[in-house]
C-alpha cells in the first residue's frame, strides 16, 4: 500500500484544469496613455540637427507616435552608467518597436514595412546626420529590434544614444501617408518581442471543446498571457504579424482569453475551452503583456486547429485513477442525449479501468520491492516503474482514444455505432455514432515487459498481424526499413492523423 501511495505522489498529474469560458470573451483594447517626450520633427532635406532640442526617451517607457512620409523623428536616450547596468565595461541598450499601422496604400502581404530606425552614440554623426555612419534597423513584419552597444572608455563621460526614425524612400508614397508605431529603449530588456515557438500546444479536440497545454515557462512572474482565437484562417497579414499593438487591436478576434495560472497546483498549465463550433476551423495566437512596466510585450507563432466533424467523441480529463488521460474517448448514448452528466461519464471510464488494477496490485505486493538493491528483480527497474507502466497500459487499453470516423486516418480502427473493443464500451458506453479508435502505441505494451519482473510473464503480441489488432506503432510499422523514428502523427494532404496513443511522456521514447 505504501508503494502505491508513493507512486501516486511521484507521477506528474494534470490535477487542475483551467476551464476557460469562451462566452466570456473580451475584445477590449487597452487605452494607453503613454509618455510622449517632446518630438523633434525635421524635414528630410535638413542636413544638420540641433541636439540640445531633442526629446529624451526614458528607460522602459515606450512612446506611441505617428510618422508621416516626410517626417524624420529624432530622440536621445541617456544611459545609466552605474556598474550594475554596464556589463564588463560594455554598455547595452535594447531598442525595440512595434508597428500598429501602415499607410492604407501599403502592401501588407510584403514583410517589408518601409520604416527605418537609425542610431548612433557619436555626437558628430548625429549632429551632421551622417546616415552612412549610423547603425540601421529596418522594420519587418511590423516589428523592429536591435541592440546598441558601446565600450566604456576612461576618457569619455557622455554616452548619449541618438535615435532617428524615418520612412524609406518610396515611389508611391505621399505626405499624407502615416505609420503609427510604438518604440522603447531599455538597458535591461526588449520591451517588444516575438517568439518563433507557439508556446502552447493542442492536446486534443472534440466537436465543441479543445484541450491546450501551455509551456511552463509562460507562467513567469511579471507576465500576463492571453490567447486570441480567430474563426477560420489566421487573419493577420504577414506584414504586421509580429506587431503586438496590431494583433491586440485586431477586431476580428472571436475570443481573447486570459490564461491565468492558478497557484494552487504545480500542473495547472492545461486549459480547456468549450462552446466552440462543430467542424469549424480556428486559428490562434498567444500574446504576452509585461506587467512590471508601463507597457510592453510580444506575440508568438500562430497555430490552427479544426473541431471534430461529428459528435462521436468527447474530451475527458482530470480522472482520479487514469490521471494522465486527457484526450477524446467514445461518447456514450447517455451523454449525447443528456441522460448523464459529463462527470459521471468520465468516472465510468475511470472506475472501469481502476477495477482491473486491484488484482495487479495484490500480485505486486508479493515482489521484493522494498528490500536492498541486490534482492530486487532488477537493479535498474523498480516496482514503481513497473506499476507506472502497467497503469499507463491499462488506461490506454480500457479508455480508447477516439477520433470522429470522418476525421480518421489510415492507422485508426473504425467502429460502427454500438460496437467497441470490449463489452464495457458496447454495453455501458453504447456509442451512439460511428467512431474510430487511435490504438495504443506498441511501446506502451513493451514498457510493461521492460519494466516488470519476469515472474509476471507479460508479453506483447509478436506476430505483426496479431499486434496490429490491438496496437499501432510507427516504428513497428516501418520495421523493415532501418528507420526507427518515433513519430506519433502523420501528415497527409494537409490533415494530421494521430498514429497511436502513447499515454504519457515516459512512453514516448524507444524501448530500452
Ligand atoms: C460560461 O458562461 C455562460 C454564459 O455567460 C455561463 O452560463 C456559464 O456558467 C459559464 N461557465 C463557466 C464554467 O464559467
Ligand atoms: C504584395 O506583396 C506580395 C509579397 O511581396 C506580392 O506577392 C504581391 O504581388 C504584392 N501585391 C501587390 C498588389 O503589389
Ligand atoms: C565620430 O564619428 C566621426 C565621423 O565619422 C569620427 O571622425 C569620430 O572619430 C567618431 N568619434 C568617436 C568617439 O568614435
Ligand atoms: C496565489 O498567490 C497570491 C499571491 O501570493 C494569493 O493572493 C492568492 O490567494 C493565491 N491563490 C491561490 C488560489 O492560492
Ligand atoms: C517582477 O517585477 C518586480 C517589480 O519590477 C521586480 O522587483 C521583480 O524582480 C520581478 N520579478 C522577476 C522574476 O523578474
Ligand atoms: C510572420 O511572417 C513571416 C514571413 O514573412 C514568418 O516567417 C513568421 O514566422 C511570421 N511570424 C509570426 C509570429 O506569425
Ligand atoms: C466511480 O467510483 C466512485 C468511487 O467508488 C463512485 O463514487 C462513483 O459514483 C463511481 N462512478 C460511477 C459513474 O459509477
Amino acid at each position: 500500500m505504501m508503494l502505491f501511495l508513493q507512486l501516486i505522489l511521484t507521477i506528474p498529474t494534470i490535477l487542475a484544469i483551467n476551464v476557460l469560458n469562451a462566452s466570456d470573451y473580451t475584445n477590449t483594447i487597452e487605452q494607453l496613455n503613454l509618455y510622449s517626450p517632446e518630438v523633434k520633427y525635421i524635414s528630410k532635406s535638413e542636413s544638420s540637427l540641433d541636439l540640445d532640442t531633442l526629446g529624451v526617451i526614458q528607460e522602459s517607457i515606450p512612446i506611441q507616435i505617428p510618422v508621416h512620409y516626410n517626417d524624420v523623428l529624432a530622440y536621445k536616450f541617456k544611459p545609466n552608467l552605474s556598474p550594475e547596468l554596464t556589463h564588463s565595461y560594455q554598455l547595452l541598450v535594447y531598442l525595440s518597436a512595434s508597428l500598429c499601422s501602415v499607410p492604407d496604400s501599403w502592401n501588407t502581404s510584403d514583410p517589408f514595412n518601409g520604416m527605418n530606425l537609425f542610431y548612433t552614440f557619436n555626437e558628430t554623426v548625429a549632429k551632421s546626420l551622417l546616415y552612412d555612419d549610423m547603425m540601421l534597423i529596418t522594420f519587418q513584419n511590423g516589428f523592429a529590434e536591435g541592440l546598441a552597444q558601446s565600450y566604456l572608455h576612461n576618457d569619455r563621460t557622455d554616452y548619449t544614444l541618438y535615435i532617428i526614425i524615418e520612412p524609406s524612400e518610396c515611389d508611391h508614397c505621399n505626405s499624407d501617408d502615416v505609420w503609427n508605431l510604438e518604440f522603447a529603449a531599455s538597458q535591461t530588456q526588449s520591451l517588444f518581442v516575438y517568439d518563433t515557438e507557439p508556446r502552447i500546444s493542442v492536446i486534443d479536440v472534440d466537436y465543441n471543446s479543445i484541450l491546450f497545454e501551455a509551456d511552463h515557462k509562460i507562467f513567469a512572474s511579471n507576465r500576463s498571457y492571453s490567447l486570441q482565437i480567430f474563426e477560420g484562417e489566421y487573419p493577420i497579414p504577414i506584414g504586421l504579424n509580429q506587431s503586438l499593438c496590431f494583433i491586440k487591436a485586431n477586431p476580428n478576434a472571436k475570443y481573447s482569453l486570459r490564461l491565468d495560472q492558478s497557484n494552487s497546483t504545480s500542473f495547472s498549465n492545461v486549459f480547456v475551452i468549450s462552446d466552440l463550433t462543430i467542424a469549424e476551423q480556428y486559428s490562434a495566437v498567444l500574446v504576452v503583456d509585461f506587467t512590471d512596466i508601463v507597457y510592453g510585450g510580444g506575440v508568438f507563432q500562430p497555430f490552427s486547429f479544426t473541431m471534430s466533424k461529428s459528435k462521436s467523441c468527447k474530451l475527458v480529463y482530470g480522472l482520479s485513477f487514469c490521471n494522465e488521460v486527457a484526450y477524446s474517448v467514445p461518447i456514450s448514448s447517455n451523454l449525447l442525449y443528456d441522460k448523464e452528466t459529463w462527470g459521471d461519464f468520465v468516472s465510468q471510464y475511470d472506475n472501469y479501468s481502476e477495477s482491473y488494477y486491484q488484482p495487479f496490485q495484490y500480485a505486486m505486493q508479493q515482489i521484493a520491492c522494498d528490500t536492498e538493491l541486490d534482492a530486487r528483480y532488477s537493479p535498474i527497474r523498480t516496482c514503481d516503474d513497473c506499476m507506472y507502466s502497467y497503469k499507463q497500459w491499462l488506461c490506454a487499453v480500457t479508455i480508447p482514444r477516439c477520433v470522429s470516423s470522418l476525421n480518421a486516418g489510415p492507422f485508426n480502427k473504425v467502429y460502427k455505432a454500438g460496437t467497441g473493443r470490449n463489452k464495457f464500451i458496447e454495453e455501458t458506453i453504447n456509442p451512439p455514432l460511428p467512431y474510430a479508435e487511435v490504438l495504443p502505441c506498441y511501446n506502451v505494451c513493451e514498457a510493461i515487459v521492460r519494466d516488470c519482473p519476469a515472474d509476471f510473464s507479460f508479453g506483447c503480441p509478436e506476430d505483426p498481424e496479431l499486434a496490429k489488432l490491438s496496437y499501432s506503432d510507427p516504428s513497428y510499422n516501418i520495421l523493415e526499413t532501418d528507420e526507427i523514428d518515433m513519430i506519433t502523427e502523420l501528415e497527409e494532404d494537409g490533415d494530421i492523423y494521430r498514429l497511436c496513443n502513447y499515454m504519457g511522456e515516459k512512453n514516448m521514447g524507444l524501448p530500452v
